[in-house]
């Protein structure tokens, strides 16, 4: 028996990290698991996997996200993952910086959620889990700007969506993690001028002393798509291993 058997899940950013990971953990717990990303090439590495189909999906296009809920039948949970990090202060943040961190960060879990709940709402039964971060309104991050802006703005949308729907069978709950080591982080410290002292940075902030790993991640998705988490909504979910302690 798995924790999810018979539950259809739709997520995106599934192509690497947390939410490949993600994807994985969902559909070794029985899940049947729709898992989405722009980068087909990556996406495709997950095809075959037992319990997994992958559709090629832009969060920031409305129109790809109303074809994709036509050929959706039924959809118990929907996991917003998708994301990017600017790095910069205010100063350092243009205006298509803003745009695009914004778009992708935000934007993107508003036309989701849009197209999504109300096929939630026939049903009278279902689940949203969005992606914020520790970095937003839980904690002031350096060079995170606009990164921490658009996850905070996940943390309203999520108690705004929770509050609203509460009477009607719909969850909405979101997951904020600290530093957790997934490509797109081992790029950024790759790419600043001193890497060596960027993960010397990253780890510093980490109470535990280590970053986490997207698995771990994983496991908190698990249990709030699952049953066991039937009682919560509305909640920011920390995984930051004592960061914001
Ligand atoms: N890694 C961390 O330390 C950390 C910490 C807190 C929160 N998060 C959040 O977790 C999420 C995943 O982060 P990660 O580090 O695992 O991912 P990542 O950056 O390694 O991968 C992101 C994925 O999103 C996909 N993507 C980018 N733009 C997209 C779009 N427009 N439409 C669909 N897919 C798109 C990419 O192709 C990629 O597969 C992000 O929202 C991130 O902000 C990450």
């Amino acid at each position: 028996m798995g924790r999810l058997d018979g539950k259809v899940i739709l997520l995106s950013a599934a192509a690497q990290g947390i939410g490949r990971a993600t994807a994985l953990a969902f559909a070794k717990e029985g899940a049947e698991v729709i898992a989405t990303d722009i980068d087909e090439t990556k996406l495709r590495e997950l095809e075959g996997h037992p319990g997994i189909q992958v559709r090629v999906l832009d969060v920031t296009n409305k129109e790809q996200i109303e074809n994709l809920a036509k050929e959706i039948k039924r959809i118990d949970v929907l996991c917003n993952i998708a994301g990017f990090v600017h790095h910069g202060t205010i100063l350092d943040c243009e205006e298509k910086d803003w745009d695009f961190t914004m778009n992708i960060n935000i934007r993107s879990m508003y036309l989701m959620i849009k197209t999504f709940l109300p096929k939630m709402l026939e049903q009278k039964s279902g689940n949203i889990i969005n992606m914020s971060s520790v970095a937003s309104s839980i904690k002031g991050a350096v060079n995170r700007c606009v990164y921490s802006t658009s996850k905070a703005a996940v943390i309203g949308l999520t108690k705004s969506i929770a509050a609203d729907f509460v009477g009607k069978g719909i969850r909405c709950n979101c997951v904020c993690p600290g530093t957790v080591d997934t490509p797109s982080l081992q790029e950024r410290i790759q790419a600043s001028p001193n890497p060596e002292q960027a993960l010397k940075d990253f780890l510093v902030r980490q109470k535990m002393g280590r970053l986490g790993n997207a698995e771990e991640i994983a496991h908190l998705f698990v249990y709030l798509a699952s049953e066991e988490s039937a009682y919560m909504t509305g909640n920011a979910c920390i995984i930051d291993g004592g960061w914001s302690m």
